[in-house]
C-alpha cells in the first residue's frame, strides 16, 4: 500500500540524514520545443535571472518551461537558496512564490488529483499512478509531490538526472517519460485557464459545512472580503450539529491563479492548551472550483498537521439551502423519529409537503423551524429497503443524505492506519484522533465490500492494545486512549516503536452471537520523523504561502 507522507511507510527516512551532493554548476540550458511562459516581473528577474538566463522573448532558462502548485514553487524556492546560496528576504520570498504560483500554476483540473498533499492528508496514492512511477518516485515522498509539477519531456528528464545524482537512486526512464505525458507542460487545461480573467471570485458569503474527525459534522458561514488583488479576509461562525458548540475565527487567504486557496485562520477566543481545541491557528488549503460555485478542502495543524476540519463552501443565494441532515441514518421499522434538516433561509411557515424523503420514509409532521434548522418528525417503514435515500427541502436536494437500515452489521475505526509521535526537545507530539462508524452489509448481502452503506457514528468505548505487551500497566509508557478516541502519546520518548491496536467496543449495537460489535485500528507510535531541514531562514519560511505579499 501506497500511503501519503504522514504515512506508517514514510518512516524509511526517519533519522536518516540525507547527504547532499554539492555537485559543480550543471548547464542550464535545454533545448526547448515549447513555447515558455515569459517572466515580467522584475523582482524574479533580478533575483533567478542571474542563473537562468532570459531570452530575447524574456523566458527564463527552466523557470520559464515550468509549472506548478504554490507548495511546488515554495519546495523550489527553498532548494535555491538551501543548495544555491539564493539570498532573500522574506518579503521577497513570498512575492516570488505569489507572482509563479500564478502566472507558472496548475489549472484547477490539473491541481484537483493533487490537493491531498496541499491538505496534508494521508492518501492511498495506489489507485493513482502507475506502478513504474510509484516505485520510482514514491520511495521517499509522496508521487504528488512529483505530480504537482508540469514540466516538458526535456525537463523532466532533466529534473530526474539532477534530483537521482542528489539523492543518489537510479532513475527509471520509464517513470521519467510517463511523467512527460501525465504531467506535460502544454495542457489544454491550462492554456485555456491562463487566459480567463484570474481574478478570483471568492468575495461575499458562502455556506459552509465541515466536519472534524471525533466530533461530527459543522455547519455555518464565512464572510470574504477583498484585501487587495487575489488576497483576502475572512470570518466564519461554525456550529457543531452534535452539540451545538460555536467556534467564530477570522483568517487571511490568497487565491493563487485564480484557485489555489491558502491561508490561515484563528479563533477569535484564545485557544486552550488542549492540542485539539477548535480555536487553534490552522493553515488553509482548499481548491476553488473553476466556476467559483465551491470551494472544498482542509484546516490544519499540529506537528504532524494531523487535526483539523474538511471543509465545503458554497455559494449563498437568495434562495432556500439544504446544507446537512442529521442523524444520518434511520433504523427501518422505527416510528416518530426525529430528522434535522440544516440550512440556509428556510422560509417562516414550512410543511411537511416542504419535505421530501426517500421512499419507505413518511413526514408525519413538523415539529419546529427556523431560518437554519428544521426539525420534522419521520416514520420509517418496517418493509423499507436498506440503502441511501437523498432529502430535499422544496427544489434543494441533498443527494444520499440519510441511509436505512436493519441492522448495524460491522463498526469500523477511522482511520484504519495511522500514525502518532513521541515528542523531543526539537519536536512537540503528534496526535491521533479516532472514530467508530457503523456499516451495513450493503445489497450483496457481504460485509466489508464496496457496497456497505455507512451509517454513521456509533456509541462506543475505547480501549488499546500494545502489540507484545501482555502487560496492561506498561501501556502508559506509549500513551492513551480518551473516552472520545483521541489518542495522546506518553510525555516522555522510550526511543522506540510500538505497533498498537485502537479498539472501539459498541455500547449497545450487538451482532449475531450476541457480543458487542468491535472495530479496531490500527496505529504506529515512534520516534519523531527526522525531516529536512536546512538552514534556519528555510525553516521559519516553511509557511509563507499561506501569507501572501501584504503580510509582515
Ligand atoms: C546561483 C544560481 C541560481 C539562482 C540565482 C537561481 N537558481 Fe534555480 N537553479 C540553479 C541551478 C544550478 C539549477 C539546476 C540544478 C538544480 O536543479 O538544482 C537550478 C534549477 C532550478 C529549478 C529546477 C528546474 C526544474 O526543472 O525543476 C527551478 C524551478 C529553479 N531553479 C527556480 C529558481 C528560481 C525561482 C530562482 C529565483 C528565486 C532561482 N532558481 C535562482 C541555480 C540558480
Ligand atoms: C531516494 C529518495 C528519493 C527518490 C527515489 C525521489 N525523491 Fe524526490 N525528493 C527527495 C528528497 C529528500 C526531497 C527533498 C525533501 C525536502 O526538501 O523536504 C525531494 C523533493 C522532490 C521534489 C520537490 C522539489 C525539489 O526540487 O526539491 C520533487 C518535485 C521531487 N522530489 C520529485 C521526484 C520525482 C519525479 C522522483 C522520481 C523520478 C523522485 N522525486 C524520487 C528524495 C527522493
Amino acid at each position: 500500500m501506497h500511503l501519503s507522507c504522514r504515512s506508517i511507510r514514510s518512516s524509511s527516512l526517519v533519522q536518516t540524514p540525507i547527504i547532499l551532493l554539492i555537485s559543480a554548476m550543471p548547464l542550464l540550458a535545454q533545448g526547448q520545443t515549447d513555447v515558455g511562459i515569459p517572466v515580467t516581473d522584475p523582482l524574479v528577474v533580478a533575483k533567478c535571472g542571474g542563473c537562468h538566463a532570459a531570452d530575447e522573448q524574456g523566458n527564463l532558462q527552466r523557470i520559464s518551461w515550468a509549472r506548478a502548485t504554490p507548495e511546488g514553487w515554495q519546495e523550489a524556492l527553498k532548494r535555491m537558496i538551501r543548495e544555491n546560496d539564493v539570498s532573500l528576504t522574506p518579503p521577497e520570498a513570498r512575492a516570488i512564490v505569489k507572482y509563479l504560483s500564478g502566472r507558472h500554476g496548475l489549472a484547477p483540473e490539473e491541481s484537483k488529483p493533487v490537493m491531498y498533499y496541499a491538505e496534508r492528508r494521508v492518501h492511498d496514492e495506489a489507485g493513482l499512478l502507475n506502478a513504474t512511477l510509484l516505485e520510482a518516485c514514491a520511495k521517499c515522498h509522496d508521487a504528488a509531490r512529483a505530480l504537482s509539477w508540469r514540466r516538458t519531456a526535456g525537463g523532466w528528464k532533466q529534473f530526474a538526472e539532477t534530483h537521482s545524482r542528489r539523492y543518489r537512486f537510479k532513475p527509471d526512464q520509464d517513470a521519467v517519460a510517463y511523467l512527460g505525458k501525465v504531467a506535460p507542460f502544454y495542457t489544454r487545461e491550462w492554456a485555456s485557464w491562463s487566459t480567463r480573467t484570474h481574478a478570483p471570485a471568492t468575495t461575499g458569503r458562502w455556506l459552509m459545512t465541515a466536519h472534524v474527525q471525533g466530533r461530527g459534522k459543522f455547519h455555518g458561514e464565512m464572510d470574504v472580503e477583498a484585501a487587495g488583488g487575489d488576497e483576502f479576509l475572512t470570518r466564519m461562525r461554525l456550529r457543531s450539529v452534535a452539540d451545538g458548540v460555536v467556534v467564530v475565527r477570522t483568517g487571511r487567504s490568497v487565491v493563487y491563479a485564480g484557485t489555489a486557496w491558502r491561508g490561515r485562520s484563528q479563533g477569535i477566543s484564545a485557544a486552550s492548551a488542549a492540542p485539539d481545541d477548535l480555536s487553534t491557528e490552522a493553515r488553509e488549503a482548499m481548491w476553488v472550483a473553476p466556476d467559483a460555485s465551491k470551494v472544498e478542502g482542509r484546516w490544519f495543524w499540529g506537528q504532524y498537521e494531523e487535526l483539523g476540519f474538511d471543509v465545503t463552501l458554497q455559494r449563498a443565494s437568495s434562495d432556500p439551502a439544504l446544507l446537512l441532515v442529521d442523524p444520518p441514518s434511520f433504523k427501518a421499522g422505527s416510528n416518530a423519529n426525529r430528522i434535522r434538516l440544516i440550512g440556509d433561509r428556510f422560509p417562516a411557515q414550512v410543511t411537511p409537503a416542504d419535505v421530501t424523503v426517500g421512499s419507505g420514509m413518511t413526514v408525519r409532521r413538523i415539529i419546529s423551524s427556523t431560518p437554519s434548522e428544521i426539525v420534522a418528525e419521520v416514520d420509517v417503514a418496517a418493509d423499507a429497503l436498506a440503502g441511501k435515500r437523498n432529502v430535499s427541502f422544496r427544489s434543494s436536494t441533498l443527494e444520499s443524505a440519510v441511509a436505512i437500515y436493519d441492522r448495524v452489521d460491522y463498526v469500523k475505526v477511522t482511520p484504519e492506519s495511522s500514525l502518532a509521535t513521541f515528542g523531543n526537545q526539537t519536536y512537540s507530539r503528534g496526535f491521533q484522533q479516532f472514530e467508530a462508524i457503523g456499516y451495513q452489509r450493503g445489497a450483496d448481502g457481504r460485509p466489508h465490500t464496496a457496497d456497505d452503506l455507512e451509517l454513521g457514528p456509533v456509541q462506543v468505548t475505547w480501549s488499546m492494545e500494545v502489540f507484545y505487551e501482555i502487560d496492561a500497566n506498561k501501556q502508559d509508557r506509549v500513551g492513551t486512549v480518551s473516552p472520545t478516541g483521541f489518542f495522546t502519546p506518553a510525555a516522555a520518548n522510550p526511543g522506540n516503536n510500538y505497533d498498537v491496536w485502537i479498539i472501539a467496543t459498541a455500547k449497545t449495537e450487538k451482532g449475531k452471537d450476541g457480543k458487542p460489535l468491535v472495530g479496531k485500528g490500527y496505529l504506529v507510535v515512534t520516534v519523531p520523523t527526522y525531516t529536512f531541514e536546512g538552514r534556519t531562514f528555510v525553516r521559519e519560511l516553511d509557511r509563507w504561502i499561506e501569507e501572501g505579499s501584504s503580510a509582515r
